[in-house]
């Protein structure tokens, strides 16, 4: 109908779009980078060995999609503003952060020693603060950005074994909170997604053991393992612009995880 209302999906439409999806080689980072370039944004591909990440451009744009190599360490101060540098330079902005590396040390608090510990922090709560201050100063230029942490159900819930890591996603589902009052008049939108278990390549050795892979499994509601596919939907959404009134929220993608009692 001419002259109607516009068409729900137009507002998932990205082109446009220039997206940085931090650790998109593999896993839940190049599913949702792959989601969003199908979407029509061109995505800045991340990880820290320049061939790895330079195949997966290579893959990306023989399914005909918008993707760039973009190497840099994200626990890497100098590299972090290195990388923001060559967005400004050969880029020119920079539309949507999906803040996604996570390391993960499983230990207790009395079996982790300090440097391990600001290891951990550094990479999964600092470099999300600090990309995320980067990316808002650009973003705020055009009036317009999407700020999206990958945080984890691990945090809101807990097990004996894993102290500094929930810690840390905790930290950043604060940030993206504080994110979502300070920047929204500018335009901007911040959220996270809170995955549950996925058997992505970090996992795999759990997902094969049969003491724990069928175990995880059977603990869901869907009685099985995430798909890494199945994030990318989540990413999407909160990046659209159809998600412009959806700000301070943790998306749980878990298959209900969470919510069993
Ligand atoms: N998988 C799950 O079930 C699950 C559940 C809850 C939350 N999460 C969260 O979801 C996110 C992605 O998980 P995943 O399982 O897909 O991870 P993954 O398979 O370990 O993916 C890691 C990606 O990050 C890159 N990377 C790692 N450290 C980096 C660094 N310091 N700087 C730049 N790139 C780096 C890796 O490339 P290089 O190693 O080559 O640099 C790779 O591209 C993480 O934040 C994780 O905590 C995952």
């Amino acid at each position: 109908m001419a002259g109607g209302p516009p068409h729900i999906l137009d507002g998932f439409a990205l082109q446009g779009r220039v997206a940085l999806i931090t650790g998109s080689t593999r896993g839940l980072g190049l599913c949702m980078a792959r989601a969003l370039a199908q979407c029509g944004a061109r995505v800045l591909i991340n990880g820290r060995r320049e061939d790895v990440v330079q195949a997966t451009v290579t893959q990306l744009r023989e399914e005909g999609l918008a993707a760039d190599p973009l190497v840099f360490d994200v626990a890497d101060d100098a590299a972090r503003d290195a990388a923001f540098c060559a967005i400004d330079a050969d880029v020119g902005r920079l539309d949507i952060l999906v803040n996604n590396v996570g390391a993960r040390h499983r230990a207790r608090l009395r079996d982790i020693d300090l440097g391990a510990i600001r290891a951990l922090i550094d990479t999964d709560l600092i470099a999300g603060i600090a990309l995320s201050k980067l990316a808002a100063e650009r973003m705020r230029k055009h009036g317009w950005g999407r700020l999206i942490a990958v945080t984890s159900i691990v945090g809101e819930l807990a097990r004996d074994g894993d102290a500094v890591y929930p810690a840390a996603k905790q930290g950043l589902t604060g940030l993206m909170r504080a994110l979502a009052t300070e920047y929204a008049t500018f335009g901007i939108t911040s959220n996270a997604i809170a995955p549950g278990t996925f058997a992505t390549e970090a996992n795999a050795q759990m997902v094969a053991d049969p003491a724990i892979g069928p175990q995880i499994a059977a603990r869901n509601p869907l009685r099985r393992w995430g798909e890494p596919h199945e994030i990318a939907a989540a990413a999407v959404f909160l990046a659209s612009p159809a998600a412009s009134y959806v700000n301070g929220h943790v998306l749980v993608v878990d298959g209900g995880l969470s919510v069993q009692f």
